[in-house]
């Protein structure tokens, strides 16, 4: 069964969208430049126009003059409006009270904006009241992925891959840490200076970690990674070019045939979203447990046991750790197991789950290709104390994981599925692996895109007689490398 995973529209990758737009780099010099965002890490290919700078600083004024009127209209907010009563508010009713408060406001103090000054302002306020502050446009912005602040007045955003700088900026120190406070707190935890970071999750599912002064020299350090609601398909990866048809028939033959695999790939790569991905060929029928350290997987099936591991509390008790997650996991009778990272003493019962009986069992690991993501395993193996000599972790690792999927974010933004390989057993101390399928970069384009295609090796799959048993009878032209063009 060769199922095709046909391109159903011509809709481009957003990788590649949005790194015209990014790529272009043109100086934020349009009327809307509060919310223009500069790319800063993208580096851009041209010189900026003379004009630029001047353009720039004279932005940089209007923000901190808005960033100051924000701040005094904020002030005279929470001396006007019942705070008591601004839960029970509606959103609209809420927005005229605040509305009509700033018009007071502005006329008082003098200061004249202009309609759209005034309503970002409105806006800005009612997130400050409402919400998350400055981080609102980012949080309803379906672009971004990744928010990662350092101190009040850097916020850099992640857009279809590339990192840039945004406008947006806090007030000052006490504003990101009240943020910062607001959203812990929510959660029951607590940082300050003795407890100095903390893994949260915001209203909406998005991840969240925060580190403050003094441990954070320069200010308090943000980094959020962006709850999708719609998580990215296995048609929508195709589509986005992160990997092939063929590949996807390949893994799909994989995950229904209960190979053991394992995700590995860089940060913010893309790894829980194709782990999100490969669970989707799981077989409805199937009882899953999944144990993540922030509950992330947005699996489809119906019969899920999800559990999400939990830090020690501020008297240092209570914590209840992936290894504690996965030990109770055996006892539930699931068919598989998902661990969304595996980077502590949870390895050795996840390779134990995987050598007996919940084949079909998957997790990520952090690392650069199927190598490492073993020599990370066998360290892993070596730092929980248990006692096994390098052997016989190999031979544990190459008899519990099957198939190893490498994922990497390119310098050019966009996500590839760069490696498929299978361990194939050990040859002496060895782990033997072949590469079925991979990514060959050729060079880079003028546009700064990265020049590359995927390709079969040339290997025909080890499993091969498996996914035949199974009812997965993979052409063998999968598997055929393409002549070059
Ligand atoms: N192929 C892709 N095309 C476009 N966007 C993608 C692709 N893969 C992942 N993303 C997006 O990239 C971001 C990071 O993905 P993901 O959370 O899967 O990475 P990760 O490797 O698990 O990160 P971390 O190391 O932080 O756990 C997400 O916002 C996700 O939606
Ligand atoms: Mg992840």
């Amino acid at each position: 069964m060769f199922k095709r995973y046909s391109k159903t529209s011509s809709t481009q990758a957003p990788n590649d969208a949005k790194l015209t737009e990014v790529g272009a780099s043109t100086p934020a010099t349009t009327e809307n430049a509060v919310k223009v965002e500069k790319p800063a890490l993208a580096i851009p290919k041209k010189a900026p126009a003379p004009t630029a700078t001047a353009e720039l600083s004279k932005d940089e004024k209007r923000r901190a003059r808005l960033i100051d009127i924000r701040m005094q209209m904020h002030k005279r907010l929470l001396e006007t409006l019942n705070l008591a009563a601004i839960d029970k508010a509606s959103e609209a009713d809420l927005r005229r009270e605040i509305s009509a408060v700033t018009q007071d406001g502005l006329q008082e103090m003098g200061i004249v904006l202009n309609k759209a000054e005034r309503d970002e302002l409105v806006q800005e306020l009612v997130d400050e009241v409402t919400g998350l502050g400055p981080l609102e446009p980012l949080l309803r912005d379906e672009d971004v992925n990744d928010i990662l602040i350092n101190g009040h007045k850097q916020v850099f955003v992640e857009r279809a891959g590339i990192l840039s700088l945004s406008d947006i900026r806090f007030a000052d120190e006490k504003h990101l840490l009240r943020v910062i406070d607001k959203i812990v707190s929510a959660v029951g935890r607590r940082v300050d200076e003795s407890n100095p970071y903390v893994d949260a999750r915001l209203k909406d599912g998005s991840r969240f970690n925060a580190m403050v002064p003094p441990v954070a020299v320069d200010g308090a350090l943000v980094s959020i990674r962006k709850f999708k609601k719609e998580k990215l398909s296995i048609d929508k990866l195709v589509n986005f070019d992160a990997f092939t048809e063929e590949m996807a028939a390949y893994l799909q033959a994989a995950v229904a045939t209960r190979l053991n695999i394992i995700v590995s790939g860089g940060t913010g790569s893309g790894k829980t979203t194709t782990l999100n991905a490969l669970s989707s060929f799981i077989d409805n029928n199937e009882r899953i447990a999944t144990i993540e350290d922030t509950a992330e997987l947005q699996l489809q099936q119906t019969h899920l046991a999800r559990m999400e591991s939990r830090p020690a509390n501020v008297e240092g008790t209570g914590a209840v750790t992936q290894e504690d997650c996965l030990r109770n996991a055996l006892r539930m009778r699931p068919d598989r197991i998902i661990v969304g990272e595996t980077r502590g003493n949870e390895v050795i019962d996840m390779l134990q789950a995987m050598n007996t009986g919940h084949d079909g069992s998957m997790t990520t690991i952090h690392a650069n290709n199927a190598r490492d993501a073993v020599a990370r395993l066998e360290n892993m193996i070596a730092m929980t104390g248990v006692e096994l000599p390098i052997s016989a972790s190999r031979a544990q690792i190459a008899s519990a994981v099957n198939l190893i999927v490498q994922v990497k974010r390119l310098q050019d933004g966009s996500r590839r599925m760069t490696s498929i390989t299978e361990i194939v057993g050990m040859e002496g101390e060895i782990i033997s692996m072949q590469e079925i399928f991979k990514y060959e970069i050729y060079g880079t384009l003028d546009n700064g895109k990265i020049d590359g295609a995927f390709t079969p090796t040339g290997m025909r799959s080890s499993y091969s007689d498996r996914f035949k048993q199974w009812g997965y009878d993979l052409p063998t032209s999968i598997y055929t490398k393409k002549a070059a063009q």
